[in-house]
């Protein structure tokens, strides 16, 4: 908590878009000891998004995942009507709205206009490059991207992305804040579209819609082979850390004896598809044979309780 108070001065963090992802954001700061201010622009949202944190709180309390008492969490949250009050005299914004380069650059120009000269702003884009929606602003070196996984405040990994516009005293306390606030930070040093997470899982992405659209499995045999095989691993180790592991010599050894047949795999993907109407639709109703529509949102539901009760062992085994 010293450290926070240190990095922000005692001031609030801002969260700007309440949804899925916003809200998860203003737990973790929440948790962490910060003042948070939530600001959405539907008023739905806003007042749903405090009747939604403190079940989840609840729900980690029962894990025995918060070390104090939820009501103190909670009345570190407080929901604003407009984005000036939220942003006014914060230190960090977290923004986590649609996703969209004209959406997000409309809100630069109100935060170019609204921010004190301190306040830095971290966007949780999903794969826009800050760049392209935060340069030639008075702001545009206080911009940086904090991308998280779903939902932040049990998936701890957050990518912090610069533009070449962006300082690096903001990195620098981004990914202190990051730290502090207990998120697991990758530094990615070039702009790409979809960072490194997004492009990892679009590669494996686009082989499973392959497979079921050549017909060679169906959808549930696919997410069983990640879920059953794959994810063991890569629930507690990384890609290169496994096929270091799976080789008697090592990675070179790996390469050497199965280089080849990834170089055959990838020949065969050469020609890039789409995700066509007829094979999306050929997804969907297999997905739905296993999780109605109606059930995706308590299907939510679990996979949080799921990862809570995933956190609690990883905090006893601590496999690192
Ligand atoms: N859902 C995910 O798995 C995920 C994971 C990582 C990052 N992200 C990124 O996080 C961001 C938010 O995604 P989400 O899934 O939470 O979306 P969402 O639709 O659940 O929430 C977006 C919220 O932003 C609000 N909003 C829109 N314009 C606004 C504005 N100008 N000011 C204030 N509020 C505004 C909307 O009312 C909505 O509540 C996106 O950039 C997305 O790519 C999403």
């Amino acid at each position: 908590m010293l450290e926070l108070d240190a990095l922000t001065q005692g001031k609030p963090v801002a969260i700007v878009g309440a949804g899925l992802v916003g809200a998860g954001w203003a737990l973790v700061f929440a948790r962490a000891g910060l003042t948070v201010r939530i600001y959405d622009s539907n008023p739905v949202i806003s007042s749903a998004s405090l009747p939604l944190i403190e079940q989840q709180i609840a729900d980690l309390t029962a894990y025995g995942l918060l070390s104090e008492p939820g009501e103190s969490i909670l009345a570190r949250l407080t929901v604003c009507q407009t984005l000036a009050q939220a942003v006014d005299g914060a230190a960090y914004v977290q923004e986590s709205i649609l996703e969209r380069t004209d959406v997000k650059r409309a809100l630069m120009l109100e935060l170019d206009a609204l921010a004190g000269p301190d306040l830095i702003i971290g966007s949780s884009t999903s794969g826009i490059p800050a760049s392209a929606f935060a340069s030639g602003l008075s702001i545009s070196a206080r911009v940086i991207i904090a991308h998280p996984v779903n939902p932040p405040y049990l998936v701890p990994v957050v990518e912090i992305v610069p533009s070449p516009e962006t300082s690096p005293a903001v990195v620098e306390f981004t990914a202190a804040l990051m730290e502090a606030v207990g998120q697991s930070v990758v530094h990615v040093r070039k702009e790409v579209a979809g960072f490194v997470l997004n492009r990892l899982q679009a590669v494996l992405l686009r082989e499973a819609w392959a497979l079921v659209e050549d017909g060679v499995a169906s959808c549930e045999d696919i997410d069983k082979t990640v879920r059953d095989g794959l994810g063991w691993r890569w629930s507690f180790m990384g890609p290169f850390e496994t096929i270091d592991l799976n080789a008697v010599g090592g990675v070179a050894d790996y390469a050497q004896r199965l280089g080849p047949l990834y170089r055959s795999i990838a020949d065969s993907r050469s020609h890039e598809r789409e995700w066509s109407p007829e094979l999306i639709k050929q997804i969907e109703s297999q997905r739905r044979e296993f999780l109605k529509h109606d059930d995706l949102e308590s299907r939510r539901g679990w996979r949080d309780r799921a990862l809570m009760a995933f956190s609690a062992q990883r905090r006893k085994a601590d496999p690192r």
